[in-house]
Formats: C-alpha cells, sequence, structure tokens
C-alpha cells in the first residue's frame, strides 16, 4: 500500500473541549504525520461548500450552525492507508455506535457534534485537501 494523504478536522465540539493535542496525539500514535496544519473559523458558505454532499439532508442547517458555532483544526495527515486509518482511529459517525478508544467513542456525545472529521475515499480526500490548503502549505518531511 502506498503512502497517502487524506484530509481531517478536529471540529468545534473538540476544540472547545481542549482536546486538540489529545487527538493529534492518536494520529501520530496511529503512525500518521501531520504534513499541513491551521487554526480556521469557518464562514457559513466555507462550511456549505465543504458539506455540500449533504446540501438535501434534512440536518444540512444544523450541520452548518455546528461547524461554524466556533474553531477548527484543519489538517492533512499522511502515512500508510492514510484515509481508512484515520476512519478507523475516528470511529462510526454516530458516537453511540463508535469501537471503544475511538476520537468519536471518547469525546464526542451526538452525531451531530461528533468531534472528527475524515475524507472517505481518495477523491474526497483530494477535493478536502484542496479545498483548505494550497500546496505551498503541505510540508512533506525531508527528514
Ligand atoms: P457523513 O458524511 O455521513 O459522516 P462522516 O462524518 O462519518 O463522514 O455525515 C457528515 C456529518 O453530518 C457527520 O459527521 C455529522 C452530520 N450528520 C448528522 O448531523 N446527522 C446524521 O444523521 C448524519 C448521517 C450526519
Ligand atoms: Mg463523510
Amino acid at each position: 500500500m502506498a503512502v497517502e494523504r487524506t484530509f481531517s478536522i478536529v471540529k468545534p465540539d473538540a476544540v472547545a473541549k481542549n482536546v486538540i493535542g489529545e487527538i493529534y496525539s492518536r494520529f501520530e500514535r496511529a503512525g500518521l504525520r501531520i504534513v499541513a496544519s491551521k487554526m480556521i473559523h469557518l464562514s457559513r458558505e466555507k462550511a456549505e461548500g465543504f458539506y455540500a454532499e449533504h446540501k438535501e439532508r434534512p440536518f444540512f442547517g444544523a450541520l452548518v450552525d455546528f461547524m461554524t458555532s466556533g474553531p477548527v483544526m484543519v489538517q492533512v495527515l499522511e502515512g500508510e492507508n492514510a484515509i481508512k486509518a484515520n476512519r478507523e482511529i475516528m470511529g462510526a459517525t454516530n458516537p453511540a455506535e463508535a469501537l471503544r478508544g475511538t476520537i468519536r467513542a471518547d469525546y464526542a456525545v451526538s452525531v451531530d457534534e461528533n468531534a472528527a472529521h475524515g475524507s472517505d475515499s481518495p477523491e474526497s480526500a483530494e477535493r478536502e485537501i484542496n479545498y483548505f490548503f494550497s500546496s505551498d502549505e503541505i510540508c512533506p518531511r525531508t527528514r
């Protein structure tokens, strides 16, 4: 399996809980490297564009309200099988169904405020990385 990149968000609930470092540690312990990172407070327009695939879903308005309710950390993670690895570290969308020891099981309380985002395919990873980062903001390891 080749080295892959994925896009990740530490959502407003987890930033508010002050567990950014705890979540970053989980990525590092799993062998994923942070190759880009920044804190931003999403505008409605930016959040709506990010979640455009869910535009027609009943939860869309609440999702945008939540994602714009406070700052988030956005990051690019790099490693073997990074997309799947990150989804496993995060756990299921609904924290009630997430395996013990996953980010969502440990830090989230409900499906609508679920602590983290991770790309679900190579296509979405590429779109999402480019939606938040320019190429000069991504820093592959040189040592
Ligand atoms: P989705 O892409 O299905 O989940 P994931 O984040 O695991 O890829 O949904 C995107 C987000 O929308 C999800 O993280 C939380 C929100 N959401 C709800 O608020 N209610 C729901 O019933 C679902 C399915 C998602
Ligand atoms: Mg998704």
